[in-house]
C-alpha cells in the first residue's frame, strides 16, 4: 500500500486497483458459488474499486478498471469498509490506570468508578475536553474507524452534560445523551431528585444536542423502573434508546431494551435464554434492537465473556463496538475488540468483520456505512494483509495500510 501523498487529498477520482479481497457487505458481490463467509462479507476477489469526490462510483474487476486522477495498487491486499464504532464515551477527562491496576490483581469492577470520572470530567472545562476527545478520535481514525458514536456521561449537571454532547457534536452525529450514567455523589440520598433532574431540565438542555438516550441498567447504576422512566422521557423529547444492559449481572436491560424498540442493548455479558429469544424475534421487527458486543469491557474488568454463538444460532442482530472509556474499556482498537471477539467470544473472524462493519451501522439504524456500494460513502480501509482473516490472526500488529472517510485519505 502507497503512502498518502498527504493526508488531506484534493478531490478527484482514486482507483484502488489489484485488490485480493475487496469485502463489500453485499452479499450480490460474491460469486454464486462462494463459501458462506465470502457471502456473509460480500467478497470480490481480484477487484478494483474507484472513488470520486466522496463516494463510491464503480466497483469491478482489477483487470479492467476505468481510468482515474490517482491509482494505487494494492498488490493483492485487502479492502474493505471503515469500522462503525458504535458505542464510545470519549468526552471526559482523567485517568484511571491505577483501577485498571488494581483489578489485574483482584479487585472487582464495581460502577461507582465512573463518579472518579465524573470529577475530572467537572473540573477540567470545554477546550480541555475537546482536545481530549481530539485526540481518542484521532486514534479512532488511525484504527480504520470512520463511523463513531460518542456518549456524555461524565458531567452529570446540565451545563456539563450539554458541553459534553455539544463537543461529541463536532466530531460525529451520532451523539447520545447518558445522563443515566450513575447518580452522581450530591444525589447520593436523593435518586428520585436525581432521576427529575435527568427527565426533566437536563434532558430539555441536553436533547436538541443528541439523536439517541442512553441508560446504565445495572446493578449500582438504575434499576428497571428507573431506566423505563429515562427511555421514555427521551423518546418524548425526539430520541431513540440504546441501553447499557447486563455487563454485571443478569438483568432486565436486555428485555427492556426489545420492548422498548432501542436501537441496541450494549455489553451483553449475562444472557438469558429469554434475553436471546426477545433480541432474535426483535432482529425481523421494524425496529430490531442490535446485540452489542464490548469485548473490551470484558478483557479489561476480567470478566467472563459472552458466547456469541448462542446470538448467531439463534438469528440475533450483533455488532462489535469499543466502548472506549477510561474506567472499563480504554481502547480506540477495532481491530483488537475482532480479534479477542474471535479469541474469547467464539466469533467466526467473518461474523466479528461483518459486526465491526455493516452489524455496527444496523446499531446506529443507518444503511449508509458499513458497506461498500456504489453510490454510498467512500469510508474504507486498505489492510496490509493479504486477508481479512489476518485482523483476528495477527493480534496487536498495525495492518491498517489506508483510510478513507467520505473520500478523503486521512492516514
Ligand atoms: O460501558 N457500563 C457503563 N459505562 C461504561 C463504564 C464507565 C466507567 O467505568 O467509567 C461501560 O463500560
Ligand atoms: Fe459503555
Amino acid at each position: 500500500m502507497a503512502p498518502p501523498s498527504t493526508v488531506d487529498e484534493p478531490n478527484g477520482t482514486t482507483l484502488l486497483t489489484n485488490i485480493g479481497e475487496l469485502i463489500t457487505n453485499d452479499p450480490s458481490q460474491a460469486a454464486g458459488h462462494a463459501p458462506a463467509a465470502d457471502r456473509l462479507l460480500g467478497i470480490r476477489r481480484d477487484a478494483a474499486i474507484v472513488l470520486a469526490d466522496s463516494t463510491v462510483a464503480w466497483i469491478g474487476d482489477a483487470t479492467a478498471p476505468p481510468a482515474a486522477d490517482l491509482a494505487i495498487d494494492c498488490h493483492g491486499a485487502t479492502v474493505l469498509p471503515g469500522f462503525v464504532d458504535s458505542h464510545s464515551h470519549v468526552i471526559f477527562d482523567g485517568d484511571r490506570a491505577d483501577e485498571f491496576a488494581a483489578r489485574m490483581a483482584g479487585q472487582p469492577y464495581a460502577a461507582g468508578g465512573i463518579r472518579t470520572t465524573v470529577a475530572a470530567t467537572r473540573a477540567a472545562g470545554e477546550d480541555r475536553l475537546r482536545a481530549n476527545a481530539g485526540k481518542l478520535v484521532g486514534e479512532f481514525t488511525r484504527s480504520g474507524i470512520t463511523t463513531f458514536e460518542i456518549k456524555s456521561g461524565y458531567g452529570l449537571t446540565t451545563p456539563t452534560e450539554c458541553t459534553s454532547l455539544q463537543v461529541a457534536g463536532e466530531f460525529t452525529s451520532e451523539t447520545t445523551y447518558l445522563g443515566a450514567h450513575v447518580v452522581p455523589e450530591e444525589y447520593a440520598d436523593d435518586r428520585s431528585g436525581y432521576l427529575d433532574l435527568v427527565t426533566g431540565d437536563m434532558l430539555a438542555a441536553c436533547a436538541p444536542h443528541a439523536r439517541w438516550i442512553d441508560v446504565f441498567c445495572d446493578r449500582g447504576a438504575f434499576d428497571e423502573a428507573e431506566s423505563m422512566q429515562v427511555l421514555l422521557a427521551g423518546r418524548g423529547a425526539g430520541l431513540t434508546a440504546r441501553v447499557h444492559a447486563n455487563q454485571l449481572q443478569h438483568g432486565p436491560g436486555v428485555r427492556l431494551a426489545v420492548e422498548l424498540g432501542a436501537a441496541s442493548a450494549d455489553h451483553c455479558t449475562h444472557l438469558s435464554e429469554s434475553d436471546i429469544t426477545a433480541l432474535a424475534d426483535s432482529a425481523t421487527a421494524p425496529e430490531p434492537t442490535v446485540a452489542t458486543l464490548l469485548p473490551g469491557a470484558e478483557f479489561a474488568t476480567r470478566s467472563a465473556y459472552p458466547d456469541a454463538r448462542r446470538l448467531f444460532a439463534a438469528g440475533a442482530l450483533v455488532a462489535l463496538a469499543t466502548d472506549c472509556n477510561p474506567g472499563t474499556s480504554f481502547t480506540t482498537s477495532m481491530p483488537f475488540c475482532i480479534a479477542v471477539a474471535v479469541r474469547d467470544m467464539h466469533f467466526t473472524v467473518a461474523q466479528a468483520v461483518a459486526a465491526a462493519t455493516v452489524g455496527g451501522a444496523r446499531a446506529l439504524r443507518r444503511d449508509d456505512v458499513g458497506r461498500l456500494t456504489v453510490g454510498g460513502p467512500a469510508d474504507l480501509i486498505a489492510l496490509d494483509a493479504p486477508s481479512y482473516l489476518h485482523l483476528a490472526y495477527r493480534p496487536g500488529v498495525d495492518l491498517i495500510g489506508g483510510v478513507w472517510r467520505a473520500g478523503r485519505r486521512v492516514r
